[in-house]
């Protein structure tokens, strides 16, 4: 484990967002709030965008976008070819998911932890004949990783893992399963919303042919941004994206198109250029902080919110697994929960709500029905845990 990031440096990325005077944040895993590199870049697009053109900006500026692709790849230890950007992840996630070819009789294995489009995605799946299966989970909570390999046969085209659920702070344990993974011929597809941000996420590593995220969570970035990352060599045994344009591809003849050769087939020509400019700031900055001294920094934070929770009569921590992040999700005896997290945002402390409807296969059989869940970041501190600790208990 690195050392976490020092109080110095703390200070002086908390003195580049704005956001930190006005409230305690602990909304990350909903969306964050962005350093003032990254709200400059958007503005100063857009201002430019305003003064001389939407598409003459482009001209000038388009070389500049390149950074998203650079940084991203710096990020996550991959070739900037290989990623696309989105104006989401569930858009990421479904640009990739459609392009992987699923038959009935073909068996595709989840993790129990999914985010709630890529259950949709599931279920439509299973309505043309692919066979879905959940993957057990050990005691602890986690996958189980002998299930998994006990479950890996010829027909399992596509292994798909929530790597940080959005309702529970828990880390499944990804690179495993892609080891699991690579031993097969299945397509392995991560959902690393959750994570990216705000712990090292290596795609070499993890093996995964898919990764998805977003642009505001831990990232920072701003709304309406997101990013896909597909593995070079499983460009070829995909099937063509069903939303495509000019960007994505090029029409050859009356008859013909031709998709674009990298990952940019997934990527679509209008998006917000000012979002996108901002997004590729982020991608810099989470380069720049440094990701493992940043998950050092979450990883004290979070123990330290997790145990003063346990310290509250009637708290309890609902995190499951033998890995955690800065999600931290509690339940509060007695409370309606989102008449809390209102009492708490009057204050200026913010957190969300999650109901047991959003995770049927993680909160509903623990039975739970629901969460609040604060979200630690990096650049939050000790006294803001205190007074998150002293409100809940004033507030319930
Ligand atoms: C695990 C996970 N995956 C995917 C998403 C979807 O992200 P977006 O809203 O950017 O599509 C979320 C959002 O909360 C999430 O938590």
């Amino acid at each position: 484990m690195s050392e976490p990031l020092s109080e110095s440096k703390v200070e002086s990325l908390r003195a580049e967002t704005p956001g930190v005077d006005h409230v305690i944040h602990f909304n990350n895993a909903g969306s964050s709030l962005p350093p003032q590199p990254v709200v400059d870049a958007c503005v100063e697009y857009l201002t430019r965008e305003a003064q001389t053109g939407g598409y003459e900006t482009f001209d000038r500026e388009s070389a500049a976008f390149q950074r998203v692709y650079d940084a991203g790849a710096k990020l996550l230890n991959c070739r900037p070819t290989e990623l696309a950007f989105t104006t989401s992840a569930a858009m990421a996630w479904w640009r990739s998911f459609e392009a992987v070819p699923l038959q009935s009789g073909d068996r595709l294995l989840m993790s129990s932890t999914e985010y709630q489009s890529n259950a949709f995605g599931f279920i439509q799946a299973a309505e043309r004949g692919v066979e879905v299966e959940v993957i057990p989970n050990t005691e602890s909570g986690e996958i189980d990783l002998e299930a998994l390999r006990s479950m890996m046969d010829e027909r399992v085209k596509l292994v798909s893992v929530t790597h940080v659920a959005m309702t529970n702070g828990m880390v499944q344990p990804v690179a495993e399963v892609g080891a699991i993974v690579a031993d097969s011929d299945a397509m392995y597809l991560l959902d690393s919303c959750q994570a990216v941000g705000q712990l090292p996420v290596d795609v070499q590593e993890l093996q995964c042919d898919f990764l998805s995220f977003t642009g505001r969570k831990f990232m920072r970035g701003p709304r309406g941004t997101g990013m896909l990352y597909v593995r070079d060599e499983v460009m070829d045994r995909l099937a063509d994206p069903t939303y495509i344009d000019g960007r994505s591809a090029q029409w050859i003849d009356a008859d013909t198109y031709q998709l674009h050769p990298t990952a940019e087939r997934f990527e679509l020509g209008e998006v917000s250029f000012a979002a996108k400019a901002g997004f590729g700031v982020a991608l810099d900055y989470a380069v720049e902080v440094g990701m493992a001294s940043a998950a050092a920094r979450i990883a004290v934070l979070s123990a330290e919110l997790r145990e003063s929770l346990n310290g509250l009569d009637g708290v309890v921590v609902r995190d499951t697994g033998r890995h955690q992040s800065g999600i931290v999700t509690f339940s509060v005896d007695g409370a309606d929960h989102l008449a809390l997290q209102q009492a708490l945002r009057k204050r200026t402390i913010n957190t969300s709500v999650l109901s047991a409807g959003l995770s049927h296969l993680d909160l509903a059989p623990r039975g739970i029905d629901a969460v609040l869940r604060a979200g630690v970041h990096y650049f939050n501190t000790s006294e803001e845990i205190g007074s998150l600790i002293r409100a809940i208990d004033e507030c319930r």
